[in-house]
């Protein structure tokens, strides 16, 4: 069985965006990323804390915003066009799920979309389905695929099953998958909470890719020997023999999926940290098409 280290690729791809901003730097561009966040879900302030961190390591230029759990509508949009209209802010992410009184939708839509490094705007969803070479693609689709090339694991002509359909994993990932070229090529299906009989369609799969929300939610009688699990989920759950008294765990029983797999990523150190690489990547590129 071979443990996907999905921090190790990261890494690597940081190097790559940490060469490319020097570079940029030499030209006198710096990339810059603003992040906001609405409210103080600590889940979502360690994600945004990690964006910025991250973006600092590499040399690039980072804005955090932490706004009131009680900003308004208003407050917010206008937060997103005055970023719109910073050159030195070349992508912009507003932390998901803010809190009810915000209209997200709205808030996405009003993102450039030649800022929208989430890759939410529906500009952009709409040229990742046409497979248009501009798109900004969702990061952790994009890190998902990006694992599965960098450890060698083939998906042209794979069975693939993506377990979620959600706007952020599932859907995007799917397109991506059976998109042609390096890390597409695959026979992709869709799988859900409605799917009827699901650990039949997961059995299925040559690649098995969770993004589903549940802890633990995919078991042993889920998985062919021999399968490839991507695990997407991050739960914190209680472990009261744990320091914290909770732990993170996945989308996957990893416990007892992982003996029968031929590849499995590890959670934390899988999917997580690919996310943040490849939103360093779309920052840089959205860099590059503003003319850096
Ligand atoms: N919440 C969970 N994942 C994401 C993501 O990729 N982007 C944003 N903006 N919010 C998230």
């Amino acid at each position: 069985m071979q443990l996907i280290d999905g921090k190790a690729i990261a890494a690597q791809i940081n190097a790559e965006s940490r060469a490319a901003v020097k570079e940029l730097m030499g030209r006198g561009v710096t990339p810059g990323l603003a992040v906001v966040l609405v409210g103080a879900d600590p889940a979502s302030q360690a994600y945004v804390r990690n964006k910025d961190k991250t973006c600092r390591e590499l040399g690039m230029y980072s804005e955090k915003h932490e706004l009131d759990a009680a900003t308004s509508q208003a407050e917010l949009l206008a937060l997103v066009q005055r970023l719109n209209a910073n050159p030195a802010v070349h992508g912009i992410l507003v932390q998901s799920p803010p809190p009810p009184q915000i209209d997200e939708r709205a808030i996405v839509e009003a993102i450039d979309p030649r800022k929208d490094v989430d890759g939410f705007h529906p500009v952009n969803v709409g040229k990742l389905a046409l497979g248009d070479a501009d798109a900004l693609v969702p990061c952790t689709p994009l890190g998902c695929q990006r694992l599965l090339v960098a450890a060698g694991i083939e998906t042209r002509g794979a069975n693939v099953v993506v377990l979620g359909r959600s706007m952020i994993v599932g859907k995007p990932l799917a397109m991506l998958l059976m998109a042609k070229g390096v890390g597409g090529d695959a026979t992709v299906t869709v799988a859900h909470s409605r799917t009827r009989d699901l650990a039949a369609v997961c059995r299925g799969a040559d690649i098995l890719i969770a993004a589903i929300g549940q802890p633990e939610f995919v078991r042993a009688d889920m998985v062919r020997d021999g399968a490839v699990v991507i695990d997407v989920g991050i739960n914190r759950v209680a472990a009261p023999d744990s320091p914290k008294g909770s732990k993170l765990v996945g989308d996957v029983a990893f416990a007892e999926v992982a003996p029968k797999c031929r590849a499995i990523t590890p959670v934390p150190g899988g999917v997580g940290p690919m996310t943040i690489a490849m939103l360093m990547q779309n920052t840089i590129a959205a860099c590059r098409r503003a003319g850096g």
